[in-house]
């Protein structure tokens, strides 16, 4: 589990840029799958070996896209200016590294402004080490699209990488596909791409399976951290099942059927309000004439930046209560 995680928490993969994620999730779950095809869009659709043909269409949802940089601009001295491919905090950037598709290394720069508060992204640029324009544009061009730059790190059950969201929402499916033995229910994990810039992935994937119940797998933030805005989620205390989110009210029967069955296996959970941010089950969920959907969160602490933080247990307990889910019955 943790390696797995590892390997796709590294692995560059911004919003519409998933290919490297794909290839590598084709290779995981191959043993596990019926059945794997992919869509226009690039979702990865992985029909479950477990499953049964004739049961509850169940679609389960990660996203594999990152958050990335993509360069608008380069000028005559070789500096590369960007826009944000999905929600990037500018506080977090300079200094960070940055990777391209090909390899390269970026770091990032900022003007010198006033205050804290003027370092915006039209302040900031990309330096490759180029020597001006020509150099540049040998190495990157206009619409290439860098992601964060960070090996993974795991320390005392806590695990740390640049791209958690949605990476170890990608593990949670792969250790469900690995872990599942059977299931009365037609299982599909479906890795979405394009998460981060509007749940493109997970509207056509929907629309494509017509799932008669989804649960999307992601990460939430967490009220742990000093000063923290009041949140009754922490790291380590268990998956989040979530209840309501900035762009959707969880079905309350799916709600309902996930905590019943943690609460049936001893699966330690939280109960999830997220007053900003969504998921790939808003799309899901309002695909065609409606889906009963639901989410299962990771607890992370520092979303959105290069070093974010979960705690492995969460990630277990996470594919526990899927399996088990997906081995019982399933009444909204
Ligand atoms: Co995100
Ligand atoms: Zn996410």
């Amino acid at each position: 589990m943790q390696q797995v995680l590892q390997q796709l928490s590294e692995l560059y993969g911004p919003s519409g840029r998933e290919d490297a994620v794909v290839s590598f999730l084709r290779q995981e779950v191959a043993d596990y799958a019926a059945d794997i095809r992919s869509d226009a869009l690039g979702n990865l659709i992985v029909r479950a070996k477990a499953g049964t043909e004739g049961g509850k269409r169940v679609m389960l949802a990660a996203h594999m896209d990152e958050i990335g940089l993509i360069v608008n601009h380069i000028d005559e001295k070789g500096f590369l200016r960007f826009g944000p491919v999905g929600g990037i905090f500018p506080l977090t950037l300079t200094g960070q590294r940055v990777r391209f598709a090909s390899g390269l290394t970026g770091v990032i720069g900022l003007e010198p402004v006033e205050s804290p508060s003027d370092a915006k992204m039209p302040k900031m640029y990309i330096d490759v080490g180029a020597r001006n324009r020509e150099e540049a544009e040998q190495l990157v061009r206009v619409g290439d699209i860098a992601c964060m730059d960070r090996h993974f790190v795991a320390q005392n059950g806590r695990a740390i990488g640049k791209a958690m969201d949605d990476r170890a929402g990608c593990a949670v499916l792969v250790e469900v596909l690995r872990a599942l033995q059977h299931s009365p229910h037609d299982v599909y994990a479906v890795f979405t791409s394009q998460e981060e810039v509007g749940l493109r992935g997970a509207t056509t994937s929907a629309y494509g399976l017509a799932p008669e119940l989804a649960i999307a797998v992601d990460v939430t933030g967490t009220g742990d951290t000093p000063e923290a805005r009041p949140m009754a989620v922490a790291l380590g205390k268990g998956p989040a099942i979530k209840i309501m989110d900035g762009g959707m009210l969880a079905h309350v029967g799916v709600k309902e059927l996930l905590i019943r069955v943690a609460e049936s296996h001893q699966i330690p959970y939280q109960r999830e309000v997220l007053l900003g941010g969504t998921t790939d089950a808003r799309a899901i969920q309002t695909s065609r004439s409606g889906v009963p959907a639901g989410t299962v969160s990771i607890p992370t602490r520092y979303v959105h930046t290069a070093s974010e933080m979960v705690d492995l247990d969460d990630v277990v307990h996470a594919v526990r209560l899927l399996v088990a889910l997906l081995e019982g019955p399933i009444d909204l």
